[in-house]
């Protein structure tokens, strides 16, 4: 059937040249297109690229969240966002140059529920351990090591539950501002 065939080309012409446009603004963009064909009829299902507020990039149930950390000690983003059950690959980069010692940034990711005050003194004392209190283990959902300038790690967990979760940085001091909110919806 020409006609359906010549509307799914152009589909895909405009699905291509979207998909050009995302690449030079994103960091990594991905769309699925899957296309099949029965015995009688074209369907077509066009997903296009998932791209939220936080530059996510969805690929076959898994997302990157990137986060910065700098040397003003500050994130670059009070929010994240994700679904539920996919796997969540959390990046992040310490754009700064201050050494761990001094300026040392990590996310740790809590449990709904948990006694944030509570969680960020254990983690204060909690040196020889970079900050991640061994008492309070069983709070944290997953968290990264602790960085310093020019250092990025990365974390990937997955959250069945929607949820607002609190993220922050356990350095001593640093989670008052270094602070945010993780939202997992359905
Ligand atoms: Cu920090």
């Amino acid at each position: 059937m020409p006609e359906i065939y010549g509307l799914n080309l152009r589909k895909i012409l405009k699905m291509r040249i979207i998909k050009n446009i995302a690449a030079i603004f994103l960091l990594s963009t991905t769309s699925i297109l899957i296309f099949s064909c029965g015995n009688n009829q074209g369907t077509e299902k066009v997903e296009a690229p998932a791209i939220s507020a936080n530059d996510t990039a969805a690929v076959e149930g898994k997302i990157t969240l990137t986060l910065e950390g700098n040397d003003l000690m500050k994130y670059n983003k009070k929010e994240l966002r994700a679904k539920t059950g996919v796997t969540i690959r959390l990046v992040l980069v310490h754009t700064g140059k201050i050494p761990k010692n001094a300026m040392g940034h990590n996310v740790v990711i809590l449990k709904e529920g948990t006694d944030v005050s509570e969680f960020v003194n254990k983690a204060a004392s909690a040196v020889g351990t970079d900050y991640i209190p061994e008492s309070h283990k069983d709070k944290i959902i997953a968290h990264t090591r602790m960085i310093g300038g020019g250092e990025f790690d990365a974390v990937e967990f997955a959250i069945d539950k929607p949820g607002s979760y609190v993220y922050l940085c356990s350095f001593p001091g640093h989670s008052a501002i270094m602070r945010g909110i993780l939202i997992v919806e359905e």
